[in-house]
C-alpha cells in the first residue's frame, strides 16, 4: 500500500474462542490468528473470505466489542489497547458499523428517527438537535425526512439498511465497518446501497473496511483486499492487481468459482476440493494445504510467511518463498 498515514492499523491481531465439546472438555477455536493490515484514509479494504475465517472476528475486535488475545490496532494515531474510559469512548465515536441483517439491527419498538437518533441521544444531544441532524441524515441515505415517524416493520430491507447507514454516519465517523452489508438484499436492491455507500464516501471522505464472502462485491467497491482463509490474512493487494494477477492458490480458487458470462475468464485454478478444516484443530503448516492442489511436503511442517513477489502484493504461501520463487513463476 502506499506511504500515506493509514487511518486503521491491525498488527498480530488474535482471538481464540473457548467452546464446551461435552464431557466436560472444552476446546480453543482460532478466530482470528495474527492478522494485518492498514487502511489509508479515504480508501475501502475490503475483506473477503468463505463463512468462519474469521472477517466479522476481525470487525469486532478493531470496534472493540470483542477483547483480542493479543495484537495491537492503532486507528487514528491512536493506540486503542492503550485508551480506556472516556478516551477510548472518544475515539471510538469515530468508528462505526453496518451489520449484515437489516431488520435485526434496528429496534423494532423504536420509530426509525429514534433509531437514528439514538447514538446521538448517548452522546448527550438535545432533542432540537437529533431531529434536525436525523432529518439531514435520512435525506443523505436517499430517504425522506417523514421516514422519521415509520417502524421498522414499515420498510422494506434497502431502506432499512439506509437507515442503518444513516445511523453509523450520526456521529460523523471516520471510519465504517461494513460487515456483509447487502448479502440480505434482493440482487436488484445491493446495487442501489452499494452506490450509495459509495456516494458517501466520495461526499463526506468515509474510510470503508468492507466485508464480504462476494468477490463481485468486493471488488466493486474495494480499493484493496485481503483475502483470509481460516483466520489467516492470505493474501493482500490493490484490488485491481488481486483480480488481474491472484498469486494464492486459495485466491485463484475463490476467484475461478465466481459465475462468468465468459466461461474461459478467471479459469485460473483447479476447483478445490473438501470442506473447511475447523477452526478448533486447524491444520499443520499452511491452514490451507488439506484443500490446495499445490500442496508440497514443507506446507505440512512451517506455516508460510508473508512476502512481496511484488510491490504492494503481499502473499503467505511456500510457492513465493525466495528459494522457490522462480518454480512460483513458472
Ligand atoms: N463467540 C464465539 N464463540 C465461539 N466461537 C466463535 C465465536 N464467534 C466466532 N466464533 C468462531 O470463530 C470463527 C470465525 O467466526 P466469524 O464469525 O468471525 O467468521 P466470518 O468470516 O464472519 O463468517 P460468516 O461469513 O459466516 O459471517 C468461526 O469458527 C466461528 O464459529
Ligand atoms: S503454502 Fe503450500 S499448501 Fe499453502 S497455499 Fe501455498 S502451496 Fe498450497
Ligand atoms: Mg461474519
Amino acid at each position: 500500500m502506499s506511504a500515506r498515514q493509514s487511518l486503521l492499523s491491525v498488527r498480530k491481531l488474535r482471538k481464540q474462542f473457548p467452546v464446551h465439546l461435552g464431557f466436560r472438555r472444552t476446546g480453543m477455536v482460532s478466530a482470528v490468528d495474527d492478522v494485518e493490515f492498514d487502511v489509508q484514509a479515504g480508501d475501502t479494504l475490503g475483506i473477503v473470505g468463505e463463512s468462519g475465517c474469521g472477517k466479522s472476528t476481525t470487525a469486532r475486535l478493531i470496534l472493540g466489542l470483542v477483547k483480542p488475545d493479543a495484537g495491537e490496532i492503532a486507528f487514528d494515531s491512536e493506540h486503542l489497547n492503550a485508551l480506556a474510559g472516556r478516551e477510548r469512548k472518544a475515539i471510538k465515536r469515530g468508528m462505526q458499523m453496518v451489520f449484515q441483517d437489516p431488520l435485526g439491527s434496528v429496534n423494532p419498538r423504536m420509530s426509525i428517527g429514534e433509531n437514528i437518533g439514538f447514538p446521538l441521544r448517548v452522546h448527550g444531544y438535545s432533542a432540537q438537535q437529533i431531529r434536525n441532524r436525523t432529518s439531514q441524515l435520512l435525506e443523505q441515505v436517499g430517504l425522506h425526512p417523514h421516514h422519521a415517524s415509520y417502524f421498522p416493520h414499515q420498510l422494506s430491507g434497502g431502506q432499512l439498511q439506509r437507515v442503518n447507514t444513516a445511523r453509523a454516519l450520526a456521529l460523523e465517523p471516520k471510519l465504517i465497518i461494513c460487515d456483509e452489508p447487502v448479502s440480505a438484499l434482493d440482487k436488484s436492491i445491493q446495487a442501489q446501497v452499494l452506490n450509495l455507500l459509495l456516494d458517501l464516501q466520495q461526499q463526506l471522505g468515509l474510510t470503508y473496511v468492507f466485508i464480504s464472502h462476494d468477490l463481485n462485491v468486493v471488488e466493486y467497491v474495494s480499493d484493496y483486499v485481503a483475502v483470509m482463509y481460516l483466520g489467516q490474512v492470505v493474501e493482500q493487494c490493490s484490488s485491481d492487481e488481486l483480480y488481474r494477477n491472484p498469486l494464492h492458490p486459495y485466491t485463484r480458487v475463490l476467484l475461478s468459482s465466481i459465475p462468468q458470462v465468459d466461461p474461459e475468464a478467471r479459469r485460473t485454478s483447479a476447483p478445490v476440493t473438501g470442506d473447511i478444516p475447523s477452526a478448533l484443530n486447524p491444520p499443520s503448516g499452511c491452514r490451507f494445504r488439506t484443500r490446495c492442489p499445490l500442496a508440497m511436503d514443507v506446507c505440512a511442517v512451517e506455516r508460510p510467511v508473508i512476502r512481496h513477489p511484488t510491490a504492494g502484493h503481499a502473499v503467505a504461501c511456500h510457492l513465493y518463498d525466495s528459494d522457490t520463487a522462480e518454480r512460483s513463476a513458472a
